[in-house]
């Protein structure tokens, strides 16, 4: 008999513990939110569950179906099974082979435990094949949870007080959600075949048995086994050419949080750009993007000059077929990039500045739970602008920060319908999916908080104040609430603290009536062009006969012209078109800005609408996707959608086609 414990869907799960070795199956309710915070409970909880688990098991009686109730410590972090307070983990030794036929990694992780330790260690897991597992070389038990769809599975081991390192054989399933794998048709040399992980938030467990959680960290050393002629990359010192044996070595002596666990195997060449970055690439991608990135160096000297010393070595670039779920990520001295920012201007390179950035605001002082996501990406954003500002000067930062603002009130306006709850910076994510939480108001709502902060004190306090931070901060995590008590103890007035609205803009909803507005006197030309465009437009005279105005516009300037066109009519794109060719441009954010009014007004001219097939076909970025697929959603074209989406599905990482599939309700046994 079971207690259902359904209230809070993860953290009074049902844990079913099934005994791999030896026996059976018990089923234990997991009643975890009772007993936070009382630490020395928690110690004698953690005994009481092993005693029951491995009690069962020296026994050697068969247990069927019973059931034993145990009161567990739930982790703070509500997307965890691991209780590092019971047993945490300090090094990884990762061995493991890339079998690109059966698409699986296969191999061993051996965890070394704190010298301090309970009875158990608890990692998670997501569809992994566990194969043995020994505690300091000798066979051990261990007991796989009941799957939970969103978490995967809790694996327990039994560790003795004396016991320094567990060692887990496992391999990954073909389907694991971090990892894609590309058929050599999908990447630019046709050759060979590819594979990339994406870990954050919670996709670290698919592929590595870990302790899953950003308030968790380790070292790594990782021995790699690859196909003779490519090359593997992880976020670790890495190689800079292949070798004969296809064996690679990785250290990371840095301690790092498992959602920056990253690996790479493919075609990959790699270009220096200064002494300390560089970029890797497959061959056909390599000049363009190393010549994109050229100013590599001087946002990290810009960095630098801002919030303190770099600290991880070097910083270089995987530029990775178009198939990445994201802009880029963060992956520690390997950040990984979409291939739609190379556009032959050096006109994206926000997105560099902003993984540089999480250098500091991210994988040095790290959110503790993805409901503090605001603490990593807010201020990645923030940090962002600044080194743009530094590299750039404030004309052209000023841009960024005024689409960021464009995007806040577009994204934050719509969420306040539907879910206001999800617009606060403090997020409660409990029972969700965190990467269905990535958006506006992490990013931006917490980039113009942090403005904010900065324009109330000036900027010659925040920045000490923000220096400090960093440093006093360093390898670890931290909440909302111990980032607030540091804000009032180091910086704010109760005066300051009243003005700027400070608990408004964290647990409140939508946007707070003093949000900073940013002012961008380049957009404020575009504005005008565009007005003297559609006025040409209007008399039947090419636009362009307004002048060479548009000859030095970056993309943000062509995005923010897109963006303003308001309503505008079948005619005014089609004169726009033919002037600026945007249905075929090969700029993605310009082209992603592009397809908004046209799909609304059911656009099809200059070929238009094979241009957008073939962008979704190739393209994966997610923040590309979903406003695309929602136009055509919204303006009745969903067959449409679904006839194209069904040709790209195939190209796409789990990540996007996840969120696709629920946007489209595309449910692939019916679909098909
Ligand atoms: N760390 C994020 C990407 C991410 C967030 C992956 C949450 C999974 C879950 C990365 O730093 C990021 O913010 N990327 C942006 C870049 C942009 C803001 C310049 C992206 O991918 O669009
Ligand atoms: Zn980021």
């Amino acid at each position: 008999m079971f207690v259902p414990c359904s209230k809070n869907k993860y953290s009074f799960c049902l844990l079913r513990i099934q005994f791999l070795r030896g026996i059976q199956s018990l089923k234990l309710p997991y009643f975890g939110a009772l007993f936070k915070k009382k630490t020395m409970l928690k110690k004698i909880l953690g005994v009481a569950l092993v005693a029951a688990i491995f009690g069962a098991c020296q026994n050697q009686e068969v247990v069927k179906e019973e059931t034993v109730i145990i009161e567990v410590e739930t982790a703070d972090d509500p997307h965890s099974f691991a209780k590092p307070e019971v047993t945490a983990v300090t090094h990884l030794d990762l061995d493991l082979n890339v079998d690109f036929e059966k698409e699986q990694l296969s191999g061993s992780a051996m965890w070394t435990l704190s010298p301090e330790h309970g009875d158990t260690v608890i990692f998670d897991t997501y569809d992994l094949n566990i194969n043995s597992v020994t505690v300091d070389g000798k066979d051990a038990n261990f007991a796989l949870g009941e799957k939970n769809e969103v978490l995967g599975q809790a694996l327990s081991i039994a560790v003795p007080n004396d016991a320094k390192s567990v060692a887990i054989a496992y391999s990954t399933q073909p389907g694991a959600r971090a990892l894609q794998w590309l058929a050599p048709e999908q990447t630019s040399g046709k050759k060979l075949p590819f594979l990339f992980t994406q870990s954050q938030a919670i996709l670290a467990r698919t592929w590595l048995p870990c302790q899953d959680g950003p308030g968790m960290r380790y070292s790594y050393n990782a021995k790699i086994t690859v196909p003779k002629n490519m090359l593997a990359l992880m976020s670790a010192t890495n190689p800079q050419e292949k070798n004969a044996e296809g064996v690679y070595t990785f250290e990371m002596e840095i301690p790092i949080p498992s959602y920056l666990m990253a690996l790479s195997v493919g075609d990959i060449v790699f270009k220096g750009v200064s002494e300390r970055t560089g970029v890797y690439a497959e061959p056909a991608m390599l000049e363009k993007s190393a010549w994109e990135f050229a100013n590599m160096e001087d946002m990290v000297v810009a960095a630098e000059a801002l919030y303190g010393p770099y600290i991880w070595g070097r910083f270089d670039v995987l530029v990775l077929p178009p198939s990445f779920p994201f802009g880029g990520m963060e992956n520690p001295r390997l950040t990984f990039a979409t291939p739609t920012v190379v556009v032959g201007d050096r006109s994206q390179t926000a997105l560099i500045a902003h993984e540089l950035a999480h250098s500091w605001s991210g994988n040095l002082v790290t959110n503790k739970t993805w409901n503090d996501f605001w603490l990593n990406e807010g201020f990645t954003t923030y940090f962002e602008m600044r080194i743009m500002e530094a590299v750039y000067g404030r004309d052209y930062s000023e841009m960024i920060a005024s689409l960021s603002h464009q995007d806040m009130v577009h994204d934050i306006t719509g969420m306040m319908e539907s879910e206001p709850e999800m617009t606060s910076l403090k997020m409660h994510l409990n029972g969700i999916d965190p990467d269905d939480a990535v958006g506006a108001v992490a990013y931006d709502k917490g980039y113009n908080f942090l403005r904010l902060c900065e324009e109330t004190v000036g900027r010659e306090r925040w920045d000490v104040f923000l220096n400090s931070h960093f440093s006093r901060n360093k390898f670890k995590s931290l909440n909302t609430e111990e980032f607030l008590a540091q804000l009032k103890q180091e910086l704010l007035s109760d005066e300051e603290w009243k003005s700027i609205g400070v608990d408004e803009w964290i647990y409140g909803t939508g946007i707070p009536a003093n949000s900073p507005s940013p002012q961008s006197t380049r957009f404020e030309n575009v504005s005008k062009i565009r007005t003297e465009m559609l006025n040409a437009i209007a008399q039947g005279i090419d636009p362009k006969s307004v002048g060479d105005a548009t000859n030095d516009w970056s993309t943000s300037e062509w995005v923010d012209f897109i963006r303003g066109l308001e309503k505008p009519s079948l005619v005014e794109l089609e004169k726009l078109d033919l002037a600026f060719n945007f249905s075929a441009t090969k700029n993605a954010e310009i082209k992603a800005a592009w397809m908004q009014p046209t799909i609304s007004k059911n656009y099809t001219a200059n070929d238009f609408k094979n241009h957008v097939d073939a962008f979704l076909i190739s393209v994966g970025r997610r923040k590309f996707l979903t406003p695309t697929y929602r136009a055509m959603i919204n303006s009745d074209q969903k067959d449409w959608a679904l006839e194209v989406y069904k040709k790209a599905r195939p190209n796409y990482h789990a990540v996007s086609r996840e969120t696709m599939d629920d946007l489209l309700d595309y449910h692939p046994e019916v679909n098909l």
